[in-house]
């Protein structure tokens, strides 16, 4: 594939394969090898048209371990404000001869339009409330360096799911893999509907949490509710956070992880988020590996 565009279009053996491959690199990496020449001579551009913090830095370490030339675009100064559209943009970054766009959009499906109109290939960095396959990847990366086969692991995800492209692909990404994943949070932020998908869907905390092997807290999205019934911060807090009480409700055993950013004292406090349990920062780590992955076996099946 050019393209890495969503978790929901590959096979379970094709993310087997990008988590293996990732692990190689993350055994290179530990052999404190700083740089190999896999992506010599390409170039790649990062075009971020939504804030990032984590997932631009680890694309952009990732193309410089792996030796590739790099363009970072700011869209803030770019032509996009002057009007342009975006293909117009994407297509002129084409033809300086780019190999590879790495690009995060408000507008679900941004990336698999421009996909269709060039050849150079095309990794999705998050498109609105769709997709963030690389994210996934590195979640589910996580839980398999944790806690083995993902076969019947019992995944629980809490919080704002209905604007959550993270929650997306770790639910295709995690049932394609033969997980049990459980979807916890408001009503208004989980609704039933997300059961057609074959999750199980919870509106209760304890219920969602006491039997499961990992525990996944998402953001609560403010920026996307545009209208609806949801909770306040300190409502959801109350209801959906985890703190030290709660945490005794599960397995000694849990992993407790979060995409980032995480907001401290609504979704998790800082006894756990920073507790024995979490693996935040390890999931951030390993999001290294997993873009340079990721990058190598698009690069490698770009044809131009
Ligand atoms: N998890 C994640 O996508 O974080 P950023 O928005 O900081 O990239």
């Amino acid at each position: 594939r050019k393209d890495l565009l969503s978790l929901y279009d590959l096979s379970a053996e094709e993310i087997t394969f990008l988590l293996d491959t990732a692990e190689e690199f993350k055994k290179v990496s530990e052999r404190n090898v700083k740089k190999v020449p896999a992506l010599r001579g390409k170039t790649v551009v990062n075009l971020f048209v939504e804030p990032s913090t984590r997932t631009r830095v680890s694309f952009e370490l990732a193309e410089q371990r792996l030796s590739a030339d790099i363009v970072n675009m700011q869209a803030s100064s770019s032509s996009l404000l002057k009007g342009e559209t975006l293909l117009d943009t994407v297509r002129n970054i084409e033809s300086l001869q780019v190999d590879l766009i790495v690009m995060r959009h408000s507008a679900p499906g941004a990336q698999a339009f421009i996909a269709k109109h060039l050849k150079c290939g095309v990794v999705n960095a998050g498109d609105g409330a769709h997709s963030h396959p690389t994210q996934a990847l590195l979640d589910i990366f996580t839980m398999r360096e944790k806690k083995g086969a993902l076969k019947d692991l019992k995944v629980t995800i809490v919080g704002d799911i209905l604007h959550s492209r993270v929650a997306r692909s770790n639910m295709w990404g995690l049932l394609k893999l033969g997980a049990k994943v459980t979807l916890a949070g408001p009503s208004t932020l989980v609704p039933r509907e997300f059961e057609a998908a074959g999750v199980r869907v919870c509106h209760n905390l304890k219920d969602a949490v006491q039997d499961a092997d990992v525990v996944n807290l998402l953001r609560i999205q403010h920026e996307r509710q545009s209208a609806g019934f949801f909770p306040s911060t300190g409502e959801y807090a109350k209801f959906f956070g985890l703190n030290r009480q709660n945490l005794r409700w599960m397995k000694p055993d849990v992993l407790v992880m979060h995409p980032g950013p995480i907001n401290r004292d609504v979704e998790l406090t800082s006894e756990v988020a920073d507790g024995p349990n979490s693996v935040i920062l390890e999931q951030v780590t390993n999001g290294l590996a997993v873009r340079m992955a990721v990058l190598f076996l698009v690069a490698g099946c770009v044809k131009k």
